[in-house]
């Protein structure tokens, strides 16, 4: 799922295609028609399904929408690589243990929106990432996998969101890795 520019999406789908992930991705969902990561998904020959927000009169129709999508694809795992609406209960509770989220900070620390400018604005020395399971309190599911990133004097929104995004790409394929470990879908050898 993702509805920006969809570098985590690549970073997953590149993952899977250097075998660093065994696992295949199978469908995008974006909700902004066009948006990068839609034109990355055609670039990489990913099926993509727009399911504009603008078109459900609710959240929780959106997210029954999706659910009905990922189950007709059957997919095992669910990644918001960067999707902007919350999610309801109805996402949740038909993929638990299943939903993975990727966060711009380390969490507990700034969750919510523009976790980056939170980050600049409270003064803190050390940014970072964090990949983890979706639960109903927003970014606040069980922590998979965090990248502690320094923030440099003289960093900008810009430059920082890029180091950190960086680490999000290394981060993301780890935690689907790990999430699928706890569920059994994957074995690695000893
Ligand atoms: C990432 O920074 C992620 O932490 C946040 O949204 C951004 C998505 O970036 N949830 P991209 O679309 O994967 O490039």
């Amino acid at each position: 799922m993702a509805s920006g520019n969809g570098s985590n999406f690549e970073a997953l789908v590149q993952a899977c295609a250097n075998q660093q992930l065994p696992a295949q991705v199978v469908s995008l969902v974006v909700n902004n028609p066009g948006c990068g990561a839609s034109q990355r998904a055609e670039r990489l020959g990913i099926a993509v399904t727009c399911l504009d927000h603008r078109t459900f009169v609710s959240r929780d129709s959106l997210d029954g929408a999706l659910v009905e999508h990922f189950h007709a694809a059957a997919v095992d795992l669910v990644v918001m690589a960067g999707w902007m609406r919350i999610v309801t209960r109805r996402l949740i509770k038909a993929f638990p243990e299943r939903l993975v989220n990727i966060h711009p900070s380390l969490l507990p620390s700034f969750r919510g929106v523009d976790a980056v400018g939170q980050a600049l604005a409270a003064g803190v020395t050390l940014g970072g990432c964090t990949a983890h399971l979706v639960s109903e309190e927003v970014d606040a599911g069980l922590i998979l996998v965090q990248a502690a990133v320094p923030v440099l004097a003289g960093d900008s929104h810009d430059s920082l969101a890029r180091r950190i995004q960086a680490q999000e790409h290394r981060i993301l394929p780890l935690a689907v890795g790990l999430a699928a470990e706890r569920l059994g879908l994957l074995h690695r050898q000893p």
